[in-house]
């Protein structure tokens, strides 16, 4: 801005817009010749006053050297010949051009001195790096230095008193630059305002603008005093941080998204681990309560056992025993009779006492048979399972009262002896429970195979075990059932319902498996 006001007040000459001087054409970036001669700057500039001061000296200095001449004439009396007058004259002339020469040597040199000036600041002013013009009240350029001008791609010519400062703006922005310019002769200044303005070739060149306006003595505005400022790679490294900026938002966001998702799987894991850990917990405590009632049990099975050796040896004692003691007792008869040939002998009384020890022995293989199929029906082992179990249904309904009824889809289960035994024991306890606990009248059994193996339903139409019963863990023959089933790879299910009677369900592979994996159900123990 200084330069403009140097520009503009340097004398009333130096700005008429269209009475400029020319800039002198030279090189762009070479400097004008002696730009370092005394009295280059405003300041070194000889004043007016002191130009007057010089002519106020001659006027006092030129009258004393013309008195000082005249004394000496007077004192050697050269006036009163010719030759000393024509000396006298010629001294003056002499004095008068001396005087003369100095007064137009330094007008001379002054009006170089100012000429000099004159290019500088043209210079300054047109190759400044930035952009300069000025416009009048209706935004009419007035001037404009030639980094504008290349920067706009425009001559001179063309813009200065032809076109507006709209003119070079895009159709859409010059209503609202009007009200701006409107308001800017109001204020008198305005500051880093952007423009976008249209170069000669349609591209864009993004600028930032600074005015103030020049007024006359009224206050009205005469035409204003502008810098522009290219902001092409300012706008550029804007973007490319707008870019930049946004391009770290994606990516931040990407960041985050993928950290959520990653938050949202370990979340996922974490849960599944903790279902895990109660899993194993409620495994664990399932296990502990299976080892408690694997404990249980093998001390029931030990007890039933020592019971059942109990009454099969008490059976034996009391029942074969007395039996065995009355056939003795018998034989024991006859051979006396026999030996003593006693009077009267009667052969027919010893045929009485034999036909009573046959009758005694059959009893007798009969009670053995029935301790020997008590104690594992030889039948399992001759005719298989099923047979088996027809017998064991057949005994059933004679022993207990209730009636049972048989069917079975198959002939042979194809059951290895093993197996077969543990169905069969199944099989035996289920009845037994039926017999003591349901009140039935009536229980059918069905035999059959599908996909899964053998499957052994048991039906009665009693009173119907209760989900408690069906589901406590004390009740060791329920237990002792379901752990048979799980070794045989198979299961047992038992459900009732309050006066429709109890069925059992026993599904058991038909080759030998390992036992599945145990799943945990808090209903059930094994
Ligand atoms: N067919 C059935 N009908 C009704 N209740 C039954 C039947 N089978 C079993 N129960 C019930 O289930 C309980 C458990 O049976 P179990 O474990 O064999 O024990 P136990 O026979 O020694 O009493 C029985 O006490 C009985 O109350
Ligand atoms: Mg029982």
């Amino acid at each position: 801005m200084h330069l403009l006001d140097a520009f503009h007040r340097s004398g009333s000459s130096w700005f008429r817009p269209k009475r400029l001087p020319q800039p002198v054409s030279r090189p762009e970036g070479t400097a004008p010749k002696n730009l370092a001669i005394r009295g280059f700057t405003r300041d070194s500039t000889p004043p007016m006053s002191d130009s007057i001061g010089k002519l106020f000296l001659c006027a006092i200095l030129l009258p004393i050297a013309l008195g000082y001449l005249r004394w000496l004439g007077e004192k050697h009396g050269l006036y009163g010949s010719q030759t000393g007058i024509a000396l006298m004259i010629l001294a003056w002339i002499a004095i008068f051009s001396a005087v003369l020469s100095l007064h137009f040597r330094s007008l001379r040199r002054r009006e170089a001195e100012r000429r000099l000036a004159e290019e500088v600041w043209r210079d300054l002013f047109d190759h400044a790096s930035c952009g300069y013009h000025s416009l009048d009240s209706e935004g009419t350029f007035l001037n404009v230095n030639e980094t504008e001008l290349k920067w706009l791609g425009y001559g001179r010519d063309e813009l200065i008193g032809k076109k507006t400062f709209f003119d070079l703006l895009r159709p859409q922005d010059r209503e609202a630059t009007r009200r701006r310019f409107a308001a800017f002769k109001e204020s008198g200044s305005v500051k880093e305002l952007e423009f976008d303005l249209i170069r000669k070739d349609g591209t864009v060149l993004p600028v930032l603008l600074n005015s103030t306006a020049v007024r006359d003595s009224r206050g009205r505005y005469l035409f204003s005093r502008s810098t522009v400022f290219d902001v092409t790679e300012h706008r550029r490294m804007e973007t490319e941080l707008r870019e930049a900026r946004e391009n770290l938002e994606a990516t931040v966001r990407e960041r985050t998204a993928e950290l959520s998702d990653a938050n949202l799987e370990l979340q996922k894991l974490l849960a599944v681990h903790r279902r895990t850990e109660a899993l194993l917990r409620g495994r664990e405590a399932q296990l502990n309560r299976s080892k408690e009632n694997l404990r249980r049990l093998t001390a029931h099975l030990n007890k039933v056992r020592e019971a059942e050796r109990a009454r099969i040896s008490r059976e034996i004692h009391d029942e074969l025993g007395q039996q065995l003691t009355g056939l003795k007792m018998d034989l024991c008869w006859i051979q006396a009779k026999l030996r003593r040939r006693e009077e009267p002998y009667d052969p027919s009384a010893c045929a009485d006492k034999l036909g009573e020890v046959v009758h005694l022995v059959d009893a007798t293989i009969d009670k053995v048979r029935r301790i020997a199929t008590e104690l594992r029906p030889g039948v399992l082992d001759d005719l298989g399972l099923i047979a088996a179990m027809e017998w064991q249904a057949q005994d059933f309904e004679k022993r207990s009262g209730i009636a049972c009824a048989f069917f079975s889809e198959l002939k042979d289960a194809s059951l290895d002896t093993d197996r077969a035994t543990e169905v069969f024991r199944i099989f035996q306890e289920i009845l037994t429970n039926v017999a003591r606990h349901a009140q039935a009248s009536r229980v059918e059994v069905r035999l059959a195979t599908d996909r899964e193996g053998l499957l052994l339903e048991v039906r009665d139409d009693g009173r119907g075990i209760t989900a408690e019963e069906s589901s406590h863990s004390k009740s060791l023959g329920l237990l002792g059932m379901r752990e048979r089933a799980y070794l045989l790879g198979g299961s047992f299910e038992l459900e009732g319902r309050a006066g429709a009677g109890t069925r059992a369900l026993l599904r058991v592979p038909l080759a030998s498996t390992a036992p599945p994996e145990r799943r945990w159900d808090p209903s059930c123990e094994f």
